[in-house]
């Protein structure tokens, strides 16, 4: 199943990042086929989607659900859901009882903390805390993948000194002592070792992650199904420089990601020094315990390991969904860029200068520093800001 994810992200990636004639070579659409007929006028200067670019626009919509997960035999169990919505919420399962997985991915804010970088009991941590609405529609979970599954993911936090802060078998006596029963419920069976319990708690918690994808379209979804009301006019020009000025290079399909790492050389935080992303994050998921081809998973054939890295993943990072990303700011691995405008600008001026040691990696071939003005600007952020259902609370910002 995962394989046939994994070659059509490679296909999109393939379609999306090939380097296509300037706009203005492609054959505009036939007047008799045009469905924007109306949008000419509005957006004279930037010109229609030509046919190719529409095509393309259909295929990013309707909002993607989750693909099966045949390495988590409970991705879609109800009742593992239940359960990991309980692990969520349990502070118990944290060195001091301060922290649980909701203390940052908070539910009010789009599971999201708000803050640049995460920061729990005294600590500050050196990653931008990214929202979990739409977590279920990624091949690889953290900035740099560290992790290839949602239920390998949880361990990393729990074990992590800056966040939980537990060992591994203080972790499976606790999830014992709270969980066990329920666990064993869900999984049909105990665990035969500690390793087991905190995989089956990561399997629930999985199945809870993938329960948050919002099944509501955003405007952009509805716009393309036919109501030119859902998107306004500026939003619309926005669709028309996303394609125009290379987004969609890298935020392609329906899930406006290709799935892939790049350096976009978006700041890391200060204090923290280089982050090298891909470079470590593609060991760190080899290495992992509980990875997708460890005993613990259900499907080990299912997906395949991370490719072997090189130099070139220095400072690359997993191109993020832009869906919901109204409501997640501040954006990029470190929390570094405030808003939607200034996410903008640093693309137009192609990511930060290759010398300033605030960012690591050399600037992606796909990455292109582009012309823009106030009216561009202000486009682009309306579209970004239609790829977000309007039923979701807008408390993020
Ligand atoms: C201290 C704050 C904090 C706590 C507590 C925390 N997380 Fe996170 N979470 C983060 C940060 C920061 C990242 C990004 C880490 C990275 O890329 O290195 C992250 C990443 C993730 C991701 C990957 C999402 C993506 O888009 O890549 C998932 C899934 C996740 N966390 C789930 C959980 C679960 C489940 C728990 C509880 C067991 C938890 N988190 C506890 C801060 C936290
Ligand atoms: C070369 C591939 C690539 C291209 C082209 C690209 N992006 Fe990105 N985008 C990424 C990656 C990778 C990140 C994560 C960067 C980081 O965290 O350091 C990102 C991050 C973002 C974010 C922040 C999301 C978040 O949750 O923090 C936004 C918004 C965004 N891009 C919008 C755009 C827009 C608008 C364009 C066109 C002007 C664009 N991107 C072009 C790959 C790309």
């Amino acid at each position: 199943m995962r394989r046939g994810l994994a070659l059509a992200l490679s296909l999109g990636l393939s379609l999306g990042c090939s380097r296509r004639p300037p706009a203005a070579v492609e054959r505009p659409v036939a007047p008799a086929d045009r469905p924007f007929a109306r949008r000419e006028a509005v957006d004279a200067g930037v010109g229609v989607l030509t046919a190719r670019e529409w095509a393309r626009v259909r295929r990013m919509s309707p909002a993607p659900r989750p693909e099966p997960d045949p390495t988590n035999r409970v991705a879609d169990d109800p009742e593992a859901a239940r359960v990991g919505y309980a692990l969520f919420h349990d502070a118990a399962l944290s060195v001091d009882g301060t922290v649980a997985c909701a203390t940052c991915h908070r539910p009010e804010r789009a599971f999201t903390d708000g803050r640049a970088l995460a920061q729990v009991r005294g600590f500050t941590g050196t990653r931008n805390t990214p929202s979990l609405r739409y977590a279920a529609l990624k091949r690889w979970q953290m900035w740099d993948g560290a992790a290839d599954s949602l239920w390998a993911q949880p361990l990393n936090a729990w074990e992590n000194p800056r966040e939980h802060g537990l060992d591994r078998e203080t972790l499976a006596a606790r999830l014992g002592a709270r969980h066990g029963e329920a666990l064993a419920r869900v999984m049909g069976r105990p665990p035969r070792d500690s390793l087991e319990r905190i995989a089956d708690a990561g399997k629930c918690l999985a199945a809870y992650v993938r329960s948050l994808v919002p099944t509501e379209p955003a405007p952009f979804d509805r716009w393309v199904a036919g109501d030119r009301t859902a998107m306004s006019d500026a939003a619309v020009r926005g669709l028309t420089l996303f394609f125009r000025v290379g987004c969609v290079r890298c935020h392609s399909g329906p899930a406006f990601s290709d799935g892939s790492f790049h350096a976009v050389r978006f700041p890391n935080a200060a204090a923290s020094g280089a982050d090298h992303g891909r470079l470590e994050g593609a060991e760190r998921a080899r290495r992992h315990p509980l990875s997708a081809q460890s005993v613990y998973s259900d499907d080990r054939e299912a997906v395949f390991p991370p490719d072997p890295t090189s130099q070139e993943d220095d400072g690359r990072f997993l191109t993020p969904s832009l869906r919901g990303v109204a409501l997640t700011a501040p954006y990029g691995h470190a929390g570094t860029v405030e808003s939607l405008e200034q996410v903008v600008e640093l693309y137009a001026a192609g990511g930060t200068p290759a010398a300033d040691p605030g960012a690591t990696g050399a600037r992606d071939v796909f990455l292109e520093p582009f012309a823009l003005n106030n009216a561009d600007l202000a486009s682009l952020v309306a579209f970004l800001r239609a790829l977000t259902p309007s039923a979701t609370p807008d408390r993020g910002r």
